[in-house]
């Protein structure tokens, strides 16, 4: 066999074997998860702020809903004003309370505005905590939570592998 068509054989069965491999990878990924789609609550049960407590997107997940008196960004309802986030603060994972338009933690001092995504603006927290994505049926007025943004306190991603 000559040297160019040593090479040419070579290129050909590399190129063989990566399209292979890359097949048996394909066949083989897990499907992505989807986020569940969970009820948390209803719009006109919520009294202005005053938290509804529920986890998501599983049970060790804990968060909150609530009304605030302000339009926010990502609320939903008439007002924009209906939020939820997960109540782990992004420092090292202490619970996180809801105060006039804050989520306070009470380890280190640090604050989240609930109304700029979960935005931190005071402490020792430099992640903004998780906000978690809300739609409203508005014929029952339901309250589902169907999915986070941002990483949740402690982990690599937000659904955990099963
Ligand atoms: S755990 Fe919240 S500021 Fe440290």
């Amino acid at each position: 066999m000559s040297d160019i068509s040593r090479r040419k054989f070579l290129q050909t069965t590399s190129a063989s074997a990566l399209l292979f491999f890359s097949g048996l990878n394909n066949t083989h990924a897990a499907p992505a998860k989807a986020y569940p789609s969970k009820k948390i609550g209803n719009i006109r049960d919520l009294k202005p702020n005053e938290p509804l407590a529920f986890n998501y997107p599983d049970e060790q997940s804990p968060c909150l809903l609530v009304k605030v008196d302000n339009e926010t960004i990502g609320g939903v309802g008439p007002q924009k004003n209906v939020v939820s986030f997960s109540t782990l603060c992004t420092h090292m994972g202490c619970p996180l309370t809801y105060s006039k338009g804050r989520l306070v933690c009470k380890c280190h001092y640090s604050m989240f505005d609930v109304s700029r995504n979960g935005q931190t603006y005071q402490g020792l927290a430099s992640q903004w905590v998780a906000q978690i994505v809300l739609r409203l049926d508005a014929g029952t007025g339901n309250i589902y939570a169907e999915g986070v943004e941002g990483l949740i306190y402690g982990r690599i991603g937000n659904l955990k592998l099963s």
